[in-house]
């Protein structure tokens, strides 16, 4: 048994800690009507975004990758009172579809949805920071994961010392171990993980996952602070 007991797992820890509720579901249901991948984070994966997101007691949020506004939701009701969310997506269709989502969540004042190349958005962010901008608490990865080693690289840029990096999708049902994949995503994937474990500026793990979305990863990191002297992969 493998799939169906992770999925009935998955499904019996949602009700008893998760919970049933109308706007995550129809945001779920609108997205499926609108044709958008049902690639969204499982509701365990969301309530965990939201417990780091009031864990971290964050008041910027960047999310890269938005797709219908599941995991953005989840995200923003875990801000400080009067925080924002930042999510940047490629497709206007999936923005629309979000913007709809978070408006019947009533976060439409919480949150920002930018359309373009999340890289792209980066850089216009990090220019703003260079202003003076506020610096993010956490980042939430999710788009493209050919793009994660760059990703990572303006986050860390856009993030300040102490804040959360959290990236889905790190396993891939277990195709991140080969070394010699041609598969762009599981290649992106290993260039971010690798990175993590050698830059001193962050500090993290990844946990493997089973559940609904079948067997993948998240990885979490912390942005080290100036001289804290804690490395990769020691403390
Ligand atoms: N975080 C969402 C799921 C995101 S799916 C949730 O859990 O609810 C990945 C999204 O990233 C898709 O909507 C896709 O269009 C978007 N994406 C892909 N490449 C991108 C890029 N280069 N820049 C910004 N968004 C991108
Ligand atoms: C895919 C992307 C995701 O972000 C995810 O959580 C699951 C699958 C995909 O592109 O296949
Ligand atoms: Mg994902």
């Amino acid at each position: 048994m493998t799939q169906p007991l992770w999925s009935a797992v998955d499904g019996y820890l949602a009700d008893v800690l998760v919970g049933h509720d109308p706007v995550l579901e129809a945001a779920l249901a609108d997205s499926a009507a609108a044709g958008l991948p049902a690639i969204a984070v499982a509701p365990n994966q969301g309530k965990l975004l939201f417990l780091l997101a009031r864990a971290a007691r964050a008041r910027r949020i960047l999310e890269v990758g938005t797709l219908g506004g599941y995991s953005t939701i989840w995200l923003a009701r875990g801000l400080e009172p009067g925080g924002r969310v930042v999510s940047l997506e490629l497709e206007e269709k999936h923005a629309r579809v979000a913007r709809a989502n978070l408006a019947r969540a009533g976060l439409t004042g919480a949150v920002d949805v930018l359309v373009g190349p999340a890289l792209a958005s980066m850089e216009r962010l990090a220019a703003e920071r260079a202003g003076g901008a506020p610096p993010f608490d956490l980042v939430f990865l999710d788009a493209d994961k050919e793009g994660y080693p760059a990703y990572l690289e303006w986050s860390l840029r856009l993030a300040r010392p102490g804040a959360l990096i959290v990236a889905d999708n790190v396993v891939r049902e277990g195709a991140v171990v080969d070394r010699a994949s041609r598969d762009a995503m599981v290649r992106g994937v290993r260039a971010f993980l690798e990175q993590l474990g050698r830059d001193p500026r962050v500090s993290a793990t990844a946990l493997q996952t089973v559940g609904v979305k079948g067997h993948d990863g998240l990885a979490i990191a912390v942005v080290n602070g100036v001289g804290d002297g804690r490395g990769s992969a020691g403390a």
